[in-house]
């Protein structure tokens, strides 16, 4: 999401205030930070990254910085304090309204906030999107009522809210002219979609789907990220129909320990996690299914954290993202005690990743010898004259190919799983 409201940040500061990229932050007239809140470690980064700007500024004190995003809107003018060289402070929900903000300060040198939450009008106002390459994401909600006890979302990012089917489709048909072929539909709990039709009506994220499917062009499908409460049948089903969606699904289930979810108010058992994996793999053997784990929580005791061992490898989870828990100010589970040591957390962390890791290099070396759907995203980072791109469930492909193929769908045969890459041939 952070990274789609950077390109928003972009597309608005080209279209409607004339900048243009800079090559460094040394050549640049306005610096702007965007920010992460999810866990402390993201929020730190920013203030030591911002001591180096403040040199940049010491030479030359027309640059303008400015700090947008999570943080922002967590901390509002706070941010002003602790890091004195800032002058614009917006939240994600404002980062339309950065050209007044600009016009303000250029007017008058005082430091401007905006970290309110004004919801439709920033998608109303934005400029027409620009793509950059063959997948591009599209925010389709954004915020969440869900209120997981460790998690600062909802008070960064605002309560759901869901834009209207007509606007995204324009968006993508947009892109769609532009080359793209494949689209992420993006929201904090994306499935709890309930955007207005064309007729009014509130529409399902399934539903959204099948319309974005007519459009020839998209030829792949992705939704980030599935809260597994809001993760229905008629989702599931549509896995059975729509062959456009990917053979792959991120839906995190944080901890396998019923104990700990119901700690996190995740609102589903393990057990309930698990049918609705049944569900998806009868409709759609082969599936990759990763997910989001957060170790050490508040009262995890080594019997949770075996119990998230085993669905591990009961779900056989694909390649995921995993966390030492992280407290975060104002939410439920940092006034929880929490007497695990944080050498013990990390243990568990490197145990948990340790068996991702196999299972993920397992997934790899099955595809070996097997023909891949593969968009072609760049030349290889090897630079041997390669190209490279993604398969459905994520692996990146390099093979032999000319670099006329980069933003088209080609069918790869894989000979080589390697521990972050595949090779592989072209077929077609
Ligand atoms: N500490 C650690 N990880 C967290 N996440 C969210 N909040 C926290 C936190 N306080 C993780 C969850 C979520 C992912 C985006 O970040 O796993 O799914
Ligand atoms: Fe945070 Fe996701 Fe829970 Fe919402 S559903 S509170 S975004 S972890």
């Amino acid at each position: 999401m952070n990274e789609y409201d950077s390109a928003k940040i972009a597309d608005v500061l080209i279209d409607r205030c004339g900048y243009t990229k800079a090559e460094s932050a040394e050549e640049a007239t306005l610096l702007i930070v965007n920010t992460c809140s999810i866990r402390e470690n993201a929020r730190n980064k920013i203030f030591s990254g911002l001591g180096r700007w403040r040199k940049i500024k010491e030479e030359n004190p027309d640059v303008v910085i400015a700090v947008a995003g999570c943080v922002s809107s967590q901390e509002g003018e706070n941010v002003l304090k602790q890091a004195t060289q800032v002058d614009i402070v917006f939240g994600p929900q404002t980062l339309h309204r950065l050209p007044e903000m600009l016009a303000a300060y250029d007017q008058t040198h005082l430091s401007q906030v905006d970290v309110s939450f004004p919801e439709i009008e920033k998608f109303d106002s934005l400029p027409e999107p620009r793509a950059e390459g063959a997948t591009a994401f599209v925010s389709i909600m954004e915020g969440c009522n869900n209120f997981c006890t460790y998690c600062v979302v909802p008070y960064t990012r605002g309560r759901e809210w869901s834009r209207p089917q007509q606007d995204i489709l324009e968006e993508i048909t947009a892109l769609a002219k532009q080359g793209v072929k494949e689209v992420n539909l993006l929201g904090q709990n994306v499935n709890a979609y309930q955007g207005e039709d064309a007729n009014g009506e509130k529409s399902s994220i399934a539903q959204l789907i099948r319309e974005v499917a007519k459009i020839d062009a998209i030829k792949r499908i992705r939704f980030t990220t599935s809260h597994p409460k809001w993760f229905g049948d008629e989702l599931i089903q549509l896995f059975a129909e729509e062959p456009k969606l990917v053979n792959h699904l991120h839906l995190p289930v944080q901890s396998g320990s019923d104990n700990v979810l119901k700690m996190m108010k995740r609102k589903y058992t393990s057990a309930e996690y698990k049918e609705k994996v049944a569900k998806l793999r009868e409709v759609r053997p082969g599936i990759c299914i990763s997910s989001d784990f957060i170790v050490g929580f508040p009262g995890e005791t080594e019997e949770n954290f075996n119990e998230t061992m085993d669905l591990i490898k009961e779900i056989d989870f694909d390649q995921s993202f995993s966390f030492v828990y992280s407290p975060r100010p104002g939410t439920e589970a940092a006034k929880m005690e929490d007497d695990t040591e944080l050498e013990v957390k990390k243990n568990r962390l490197a145990l948990l990743q340790k068996q991702i890791s196999r299972q993920a290099g397992r997934v790899s070396a099955a595809m070996v010898g097997t023909e891949q759907m593969v968009l072609v995203h760049q030349e290889s980072k090897q630079k041997n004259g390669q190209i490279a791109g993604r398969t459905e469930n994520n692996r990146v492909v390099n093979f032999d190919g000319p670099v006329e193929l980069i933003g088209e769908l080609v069918k790869v045969r894989i000979t080589e799983a390697l521990p972050n890459s595949l090779r592989g041939e072209l077929i077609s």
